[in-house]
């Protein structure tokens, strides 16, 4: 700590409820007593380039300036993300529901066009997997068309996401053939960068979508929806709310994927299990593959 930057202390049980509140309020996230370092830690250095002493300051501060509260959500969210995360979903989407679309498509059921949402996608690690997937699947001339929304709260980590570009050390997350086909290594000044490929940038369109809104201006159904690794910070009624809208946006074929510590179990009638944290609705083709989870 520089000469000048007083300590900051930790915030008082009322200013840490009062910022329970806001951030509850704002983004759904319910942050537990065990989160009060966390608010601490990311918010001190905020203070400080603001140049103010307290959390109360900075409480009245967020509670006036909507710009700053979008900022001091983006600080507190979490944004861990890989390529490829939770495996065994990916080969659901290509070992089960893919072949399920197709076979609807070939029986006239199903347009040849998946639509794919992304719904708390960080740094986009997660839609950019999906592009790589459902391209190899369905190349350019197969008579298929891919459109796959990328949502995040975040503004800030929604701007990576649309840049596309990640330090090289991601790519051990990505299968080799798929890097091969679909990511370029950054030279020059991009030294130890890589971008993904036109041809999968144009996959992806990408919106700022609050998950706690009570609807979401998205164009439905969707095939697939992968909301992962968010609704683990929200209430479970809350958690609730966001998964009976999904549901509502599924097309009758479609799958709900969800985070490893996500699962519905006996909280829903809204939509069955078909895989690991996956969901389709009640009766839907894809559930001859049901499997409790
Ligand atoms: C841990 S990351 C998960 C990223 C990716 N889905 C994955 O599983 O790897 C959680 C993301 O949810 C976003 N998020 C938090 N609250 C949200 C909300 N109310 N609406 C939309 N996104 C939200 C955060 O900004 C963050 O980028």
């Amino acid at each position: 700590m520089s000469a000048g930057q007083a300590e900051l202390r930790q915030p008082t049980p009322a200013e840490f409820r009062a910022f329970q509140e806001l951030v509850l309020q704002d983004s759904g996230i319910w942050l537990s007593e065990m989160k009060k370092a966390l608010l601490a830690g990311r918010l001190a250095r905020r203070l400080r380039e603001l140049g103010l002493h307290t959390f109360t300051e900075y409480h009245e501060r967020v509670s006036t300036d909507p710009v700053e509260r979008v900022q001091m959500i983006d600080l507190l969210c979490t944004h861990e993300t890989h390529f490829f995360r939770e495996p065994h979903q990916f080969e659901h989407i290509e070992q089960v529901l893919l072949p399920q679309l197709r076979a609807e498509a070939d029986a006239g059921r199903h347009s040849r066009r998946i639509r794919a949402w992304s719904a708390a996608c960080s740094s986009g690690e997660e839609p950019f997997s999906l592009a790589m997937l459902l391209l190899s699947v369905f190349p350019p001339g197969s008579g298929w068309s891919i459109d796959i929304l990328a949502s995040d709260l975040s503004t800030r980590i929604l701007e990576r996401a649309r840049a596309a570009v990640w330090p090289l050390a991601r790519s051990s997350e990505i299968p080799p053939p798929y890097l091969k086909r679909f990511m370029l290594r950054g030279v020059g000044k991009e030294e130890g960068r890589m971008k993904a490929c036109p041809e999968l940038r144009q996959l992806v369109r990408f919106e700022r979508i609050n998950l706690k809104d009570d609807s979401y201006p998205v164009e439905a159904p969707f095939d697939l929806i992968l909301c992962r690794n968010v609704l683990i910070y929200f209430q479970a009624a809350e958690k609730l709310r966001v998964v009976g809208r999904f549901a509502r946006l599924l097309s009758p074929h479609g799958c709900l994927y969800l985070g490893h510590s996500e699962s519905l179990l006996g909280t829903t009638s809204a939509l069955e299990a078909v895989g690991p944290n996956t969901y389709a609705l009640p009766g839907a083709a894809t559930s001859g593959t049901r499997r409790a989870s």
